[in-house]
């Protein structure tokens, strides 16, 4: 029976590039739903940028362009980030859409009619000087547990204490550095604390992973017990997001609009393909919603979003699939070790998306486990399944079909294999419905170290020397072209393209694999050209090295976003540290130098070599991290400010003698300094 699936990705925000972590989801909700259209299904896989908030609004306002300009930009190197990673989204809209503006606007006026929407005063932190209430996230001070400095409105990254920001000590504003002041302001909410029944029932349904499920229930309590807290749904101007209907001044929380744009999108879909929006959306709907989430934002779909569709007339989803976070080499990814790596430097790097497709594919099992990507195991793994072990059938036995066969296959040797490829097509299906990719591949690769070992046993490189064992050989060289269909089938919602070449121009098919040719055996073959290549291991050490190098020289240390919830963190907090002493400081010798000479260096994609003059003998060469802010024939003859004591640092191209100071942040730079008419070069700056 065919079914009817809409399927989501969280929406990116639209304020920061797409990285490895991020493609955790999207390659493994990709993967499910090539799998659900191979068999046959009507799939519509709809994903979007969610692009409203303070963040958003604030990072448009310091690069000086409008937040719509700002989230077009995000939106083209998103759709383009998820197209080359082969993220195959039927539609890539956008949370600040007329179809989300409508829906929001309609879903809050239903709640309200309902009678689920309250409006209370609260007291918020507000920025005197900026003029605006701060997001928790925007006020910093000293933690009141373990007194750390420095700490966010919410909690504590020293010692974890979770608190409200009125507990912080010394608060400040994270957005102009200003002593924020309490201030009364009307509020919206979502009356969550009714749905308790609702939601205990809805969560234990079948609807989310057994982990998921135990941690609901923690948060919901027992039958009787009422833990939830009604939900603060709306926010003061000035706000990037929706008007509030009958409310001026007052916007939706970015939080309230988010998952209403997985509907906006498909609203989007069904107006250009023609589809029935009701048809999925209607509370009696038949058809199935699936949203892949990563377990940091379990609390709005497990709780939040399925309340507010119940009682806006909506139906609900079908299922919740929570996958963890991504380790690199074992760690959360960093910018100081280089694994902090966006998609496209990854692009630029490896070039192949279907290594770590697969890579991934071979490591998520489904549950809300975090993933680790070892470098060292990356290479390896890609190299030995996909090439030594994939491949290599076809590599090793193509040959012979072309050159005695004409390229035509013993269909008799081949028809007794279709029982195989069916019986173990019925384990790995069952594998990539539970979302267990890893054992799917397991067993596939099973399959292709059985084949491998017959080849070796049977020999067909010897059989061809003897022209009195054609038929032999023309008996194993097709058998090894059945199972390179049939292992190209199995791994085809993992690796579109390669089975999509080997579908369509080694066998000659006119369109991609379904599932169902499992059970017919192919004809013949075309010429063999290579389609999998090796990994060179020393791509992965550019790559790393590359994005190592943003650390080195000028910029400074900027927050690591692991996952989606650490992704939308204030800039100008970065510029409040700990006090030093004076005699701190005088360590540090700074210097006025003159830029004499600056040029690109080959291979490098983000340094600058420098060549200083700081009034010393010899010049110093310095390699600077500012390839992406500067033409270097603009540097020429400009003086600006060195750290001349910095330990010498043996880099990949070369020495590097000193630092060059610049200032960046999340949102823009690096902009090196310059002194002010007179300073001369080797000046001590103090
Ligand atoms: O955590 C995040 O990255 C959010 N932008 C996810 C939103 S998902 C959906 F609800 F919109
Ligand atoms: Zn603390």
């Amino acid at each position: 029976m065919t079914k009817k699936i809409l399927v989501t990705s969280a929406l990116p925000y639209a304020n920061g590039s797409i990285h490895l972590g991020h493609l955790v989801e999207y390659i493994q909700t990709d993967i499910w739903v090539r799998f659900q259209k191979m068999q046959g299904h009507t799939v519509h896989y709809v994903c979007a940028d969610d692009t409203h908030g303070t963040p958003i609004m604030l990072r448009a306002e310091k690069e000086g362009v409008t937040p719509e300009a700002l989230i077009d930009a995000v939106h083209k190197e998103h759709s383009k980030d998820f197209a080359d990673f082969l993220v195959e989204f039927d539609n890539y809209h956008s949370t600040n859409s007329s179809e989300n503006k409508e829906l929001s606007q309609t879903i809050y006026k239903a709640l309200k009619a309902n009678g689920k929407i309250a409006s209370k005063t609260i007291e918020q932190y507000f920025d005197p000087v900026k003029n605006m209430f701060l997001p928790d996230r925007f006020i910093k001070g000293e933690c009141p547990k373990c007194h750390a400095k420095d700490q966010y409105g919410d909690s504590c990254e020293v010692c974890g204490a979770t608190y409200s920001p009125t507990e912080l000590i010394n608060p400040f504003s994270a957005v102009s550095g200003a002593t924020p002041v309490r201030k009364e302001t009307e509020h919206y909410f979502f009356k969550l604390s009714e749905c308790s029944d609702f939601l205990r029932e809805w969560t234990r349904s079948g609807t989310l992973q057994a982990e998921a499920a135990n941690k609901m229930t923690e948060w919901l309590g027992e039958a009787g017990e009422n833990k939830l807290s009604d939900w603060d749904i709306s926010r003061d101007a000035p706000y990037f997001g929706f008007e509030i209907p009958d409310a001026p001044g007052k916007y939706f929380y970015v939080w309230l609009d988010a998952p209403i744009g997985y509907m906006a999108s498909f609203k989007n879909l069904c107006a250009k393909k023609g589809l029935d929006f009701n048809e999925y959306w209607a509370k009696d709907s038949k058809t199935e919603l699936y949203h892949f989430i990563g377990k940091d934002i379990l609390y709005f779909h497990a709780l939040f979003w399925p309340a507010t569709l119940e009682y806006s007339g909506y139906r609900k989803p079908t299922q919740i699939f929570a996958h963890g976070f991504l380790t690199v080499n074992g760690e959360k990814m960093s910018k100081s070790r280089g694994t902090f790596i966006t998609a496209r430097s990854y692009l630029e790097h490896v070039k192949n998306p279907e290594y770590l497709r697969y890579y991934y594919a071979a490591k998520l099992n489904g549950t809300m486990e975090d993933i680790d990507l070892n470098l060292e195991d990356f290479v390896a793994r890609v190299n030995s399944d996909l090439v030594g072990k994939y491949i290599n059938i076809a590599s090793r036995c193509a040959g012979f079909i072309t050159k005695f066969f004409d390229g035509k296959l013993n269909i008799e040797s081949m028809k007794p294999l279709v029982a195989d490829a069916l019986g173990q097509g019925v384990l790995i299906k069952e594998s990539y419905e539970a979302r267990n990719y890893a054992k799917a591949i397991r067993d596939i690769m099973d399959v292709a170290d059985r084949v491998n070992l017959e080849i070796a046993n049977i020999a067909p490189w010897v059989l061809a020397k003897d022209e009195s064992k054609r038929a032999e050989l023309h008996d194993i060289c097709s058998k090894a072209m059945h199972y390179v269909q049939t292992i190209s089938i199995y791994l085809a919602p993992v690796l579109p393209l390669v089975s999509r070449k080997i579908a369509r121009e080694f066998f000659g098919m006119d369109r991609d694999f379904l599932w169902s040719d499992l059970s017919e055996v192919p004809k013949s073959i075309n010429t063999y050209q290579h389609i999998i290549t090796r990994l060179d291991s020393k791509h992965i050490d550019a790559m790393v090295e590359a994005n190592k190098e943003s650390l080195q020289a000028a910029a400074p240390v900027t927050h690591s976003q692991v996952h989606h919830a650490q992704a939308q963190q204030p800039a100008a907090a970065d510029t409040m540290v700990e006090h030093i002493s004076i005699d701190d400081f005088t360590k540090v010798n700074l210097v006025i130098a003159k830029i004499v000479n600056a040029e690109h260096v080959e291979g490098a994609e983000k340094l600058l070599k420098l060549t200083l003059d700081i009034g010393e003998a010899k010049p110093r060469q310095v390699f600077a991290g500012i390839k992406s802010a500067y033409d270097p024939m603009t540097l020429i003859g400009r003086l600006t400010v060195m750290v001349a004591n910095l330990a010498p640092r043996k880099m990949k191209f070369g020495l590097s003698e000193g630092m060059v100071l610049a200032a960046s942040d999340e949102q823009g730079g690096p902009f090196i300094l310059s002194p002010d008419n007179g300073a001369r070069p080797g000046m001590r700056v103090k």
